[in-house]
């Protein structure tokens, strides 16, 4: 054999050893990967359930009240020994109005797909019947009954997919488990490694075991993770017990991963396949009446449409209360999505993304069969003119019906924009009205990426941006005019003491021309010591000066972008851990060097 072949087999062989280990722990090619991820990606929309004995609590314990927001954590937030918490947290979890029977209903009537259960969170104790140590909801409440096998089996029963949530990095009550802070219990004392080996794999085992099909597991805190080579050997072998099981990413900082996950921050734009959202709808996962920063209804539908159009998943948080109901604000939001999903979910399950960059009035969804394309409109601000101007679409043979309704609308292609007449004056719904598109015939989409201006730069602004938004801290940014010039309104801190909002907005920007180019952004300041961040790649971060009040605007060197020919994202957010005041952005423009 040449040598020449010989490298060619060598090379070979690399690839395939690459494409043939594309899931968590699992050997697969990406085609197979897909079909096991294929009833998570047509779901798009599943229940995440905070629950446990710190749900008896209200943020307060023995008059000391939790500085942070999240309930499940009190424990170690007022560091409270272990016998205390058993005893006066632990004993006193008696939910006798439990019904897994109605929570799977509500689930299953919001068109959820599938639930994520926390079975035991980083308090250490269990929700389910365990061999390997007896703090748990049979042996140590007055209730003591499992919780996860009533679950799993009510899951099966309405057809919903059901996953478990483990924390396994961090454990307040076993022997060797993390701890973030210092240790406040002799108890705690022990070895990280021998308590993965016996408490982690011993109860996920069960897990894994006792209750059905798991199809998913959600670990968590793998930046606690001890050690990385052990968490990983193990749950390579715990997956064979499930080998259809989806897993997420937070087992190990080194693991492999099925999919991304985004917590508290709804992302604009996505750099790899699969994608989750995680989302409370106050501040705490866990019930805790104190904390009354409820997200509007309409809101969390909105946020399960922009999921959905930016391809990815939407696991929305409920924190039942500790005798076993939801949240009243919980059940009128899953009542108000269920409503919608009614009518709608043709436009949410079983979608790709949308094929536009952006739409002024809403987003998209969309659907390929043999036969046809469908295109699903989701329209946020319906159009008091009864008229829809679509850019982009150039197909001629389109008809438009809006879901759950009864007309068929006119559609013209006029000038390179599809219209479509004849819609009901007022908007079907409050939130989003859905406008469904069937295109006969192969698609003719120009997707829409901000192209450069006939003086070669490139113009950046909030009416072409797709924002990634924090709304934990209602403080999200929104696009305001001063005159017809479109700035961002609100990008601010809304906790004192915080360095980062979490917002970032994004541009897509198709590149003619490689090379560098001059960053120049026209913004207003009213403090100083705010930092700007820009990147493609590599984050530029550059002190911004007091411009002397949000009205004034100033227009500032932000330095250099290195862009690449072809589709570039590039990303604009206040600098972490650096003071971020409000900052109102006007443009961005990138000149060519
Ligand atoms: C964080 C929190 C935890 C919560 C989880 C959900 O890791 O520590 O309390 O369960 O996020 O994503």
């Amino acid at each position: 054999m040449k040598l020449t072949q010989y490298i060619f087999i060598l090379f070979f062989i690399a690839t395939l050893t690459k494409s043939y280990s594309q899931g968590a722990y699992q050997t697969e090619t990406p085609t197979q990967k897909a079909e096991r991820m294929q009833w998570y990606t047509d779901a798009r929309f599943g229940m995440f359930i905070h629950w446990g004995a710190y749900s008896v609590l209200d943020g307060e314990y023995k008059g000391k009240k939790q500085r942070g927001p999240l309930g499940e954590w009190i424990m170690q937030n007022l560091t409270i020994p272990i016998e205390d918490y058993k005893k006066d947290v632990v004993g006193n979890f008696n939910p006798t109005k439990f019904d897994a029977d109605a929570w799977a209903k509500s689930a299953y009537d919001a068109g959820m797909k599938y639930m994520v259960m926390t079975t035991k969170h980083h308090d250490g104790f269990a929700l389910f019947q365990s061999d390997v140590s007896d703090y748990n909801i049979v042996a140590q409440t007055p209730f003591g009954r499992d919780v996860i096998k009533e679950l799993s089996e009510a899951c099966k029963k309405y057809g919903l997919k059901f996953g478990v949530y483990y924390s396994q990095a961090q454990d307040w009550y076993h022997a060797g488990g993390y701890t973030p802070k210092k240790r406040w219990d002799k108890k705690q004392e022990g070895d990280w490694d021998s308590y993965f080996e016996t408490i982690v794999k011993g109860q996920v085992t069960e897990l894994f075991s006792n209750y059905g099909e798991i199809s998913l597991i959600w670990w968590d805190s793998a930046r606690k993770v001890q050690n990385n080579d052990l968490a990983n050997a193990i749950g390579r072998e715990l997956v064979k017990l499930q080998p259809n099981i989806i897993v997420n990413p937070r087992l190990s900082t080194t693991s492999q991963m099925d999919f991304q996950t985004f917590e508290q921050v709804i992302p604009g734009v996505f750099e790899k396949e699969y994608n989750e959202l995680c989302l409370t709808q106050n501040r705490s996962w866990s019930y805790k009446p104190s904390d009354t920063l409820w997200k509007e209804p309409a809101f969390l539908l909105k946020t399960l449409t922009h999921m959905t159009s930016i391809g990815g998943n939407f696991l929305f948080n409920v924190g039942p209360k500790s005798n076993g109901e939801f949240p009243k604000q919980a059940k009128e939001a899953l009542e108000y999505i269920g409503e919608w999903m009614a009518i709608n979910n043709e436009a949410i399950y079983e979608t790709e993304k949308s094929p536009f960059y952006k739409l002024p009035f809403g987003e998209a969804t969309m659907r390929q069969m043999d036969d046809k394309s469908i295109i699903y409109l989701h329209i946020y601000d319906w159009p008091s003119s009864g008229m829809l101007e679509i850019k982009g679409l150039h197909n001629a043979s389109v008809s438009a019906s809006v879901l759950g309704g009864s007309s068929t609308l006119k559609v013209e292609q006029n000038n390179n924009r599809l219209q479509i007449s004849g819609l009901p004056k007022e908007a079907p719904h409050d939130a989003v009205s859905v406008i469904k598109l069937e295109i006969s015939e192969p698609l003719k989409i120009d997707y829409g990426y901000i192209q450069p201006s006939e003086d070669r730069s490139i113009l950046l602004n909030p009416e072409n941006a797709l924002l990634t938004i924090k709304p934990q801290f209602d403080c999200i940014p929104e696009v305001a005019y001063d005159g017809d010039e479109p700035y961002f309104r609100n990008w601010q801190n809304c906790i004192p003491g915080r360095i980062d909002t979490g917002n970032q907005a994004h541009w897509k920007v198709n590149v003619t021309e490689k090379g560098d180019y001059k960053v120049v952004a026209k913004l207003s300041t009213r403090a100083d010591g705010n930092f700007a961040m820009i990147k493609v790649n590599k984050p530029v971060h550059t002190k911004l000066p007091n411009t002397g009040g949000l009205d004034v605007y100033q227009t500032l060197d932000l330095g250099t972008l290195s862009l690449k020919k072809g589709v570039n994202t590039i990303t604009f957010s206040g600098q972490k851990k650096k003071a971020w005041d409000n900052v109102q952005l006007k443009t961005i423009r990138l000149i060519k060097l």
